[in-house]
């Protein structure tokens, strides 16, 4: 898996022996042409193929996460948004309720969402990992890695027109754990997933933006740049 951004990176730089080793090699280098400007649908029914990977999901082995926790954290909004937003993993509350940035994340997410005159109801919300991590522990590269074929899945299903990674962890579980948010937020990206190309912008994670309210000012910018590429693509709510 790789990525392109303005600056050209060196495909040595982002594909890490963790990813070379858990992705599917003939997929990454691939000969068939990438589907950069066709619009029609990936797939034909996207809430079978949702609760088909919901089902993957809920029967996976060995995973500590899904152990401990109480319930499975899918998704929420609206499965035909044009916007898909991915955290981290679910706290407390998320497990609690089964629902995704329903805590106090979430509610700052939701304000921050508003103040670009999103609707957090029209955006499609998600995570690197679908189960809480035990005591909200920090999540290991091995259980990013795990989940991150779900993800791609989930990514391709919703098939989203901008792709918003909140937090390193986002960042990582497509990426690769070798760069770092601090540099590679507030610029467009063009992500590839399963053959196809996603607009992305990787921003701070609302959970971080709480405990760091200095960092709010880059996350603004952040914010404006998703609103003016929502104005420029035409995405209507
Ligand atoms: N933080 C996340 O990353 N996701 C949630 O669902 C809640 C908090």
């Amino acid at each position: 898996m790789y990525f392109m951004t303005k600056k050209i990176l060196n495909q040595n730089d982002i594909i890490n022996t963790e990813m070379a080793n858990s992705y599917d090699l003939d997929c990454i280098f691939s000969d068939n042409p990438i589907n950069r400007v066709k619009n029609e649908p990936l797939v034909k029914n996207k809430n079978d193929e949702l609760n088909k990977l919901k089902k993957k999901i809920q029967n996976i082995e060995n995973c500590e996460l899904k152990v401990n926790a109480s319930k499975l954290v899918f998704a929420d909004g609206n499965i035909d948004s044009l916007i898909m937003i991915v955290g981290e993993g679910p706290g407390q509350k998320e497990d609690e309720l089964g629902k995704p940035f329903v805590g106090e994340a979430g509610i700052l997410l939701n304000k921050m969402l508003k103040a670009i005159n999103v609707n957090r109801k029209n955006t499609y919300v998600t995570n690197v990992v679908n189960f809480r991590p035990p005591g909200d522990r920090k999540l290991k590269s091995s259980e990013i890695t795990k989940y991150s074929n779900f993800l791609r899945d989930h990514i391709s299903i919703i098939d989203p027109k901008i792709l918003v990674l909140m937090g390193s962890t986002a960042m990582e579980s497509l990426l690769g754990s070798k760069i770092k948010i601090s540099k590679e937020r507030g610029n467009w990206k063009e992500v590839i997933i399963n053959n196809k190309t996603y607009l992305t912008m990787i921003t701070f994670h609302p959970a971080y933006l709480l405990r760091q309210a200095d960092q709010k000012k880059y996350s603004w910018e952040d914010l404006k740049k998703i609103r003016k590429k929502i104005d420029e693509l035409g995405i209507n709510f």
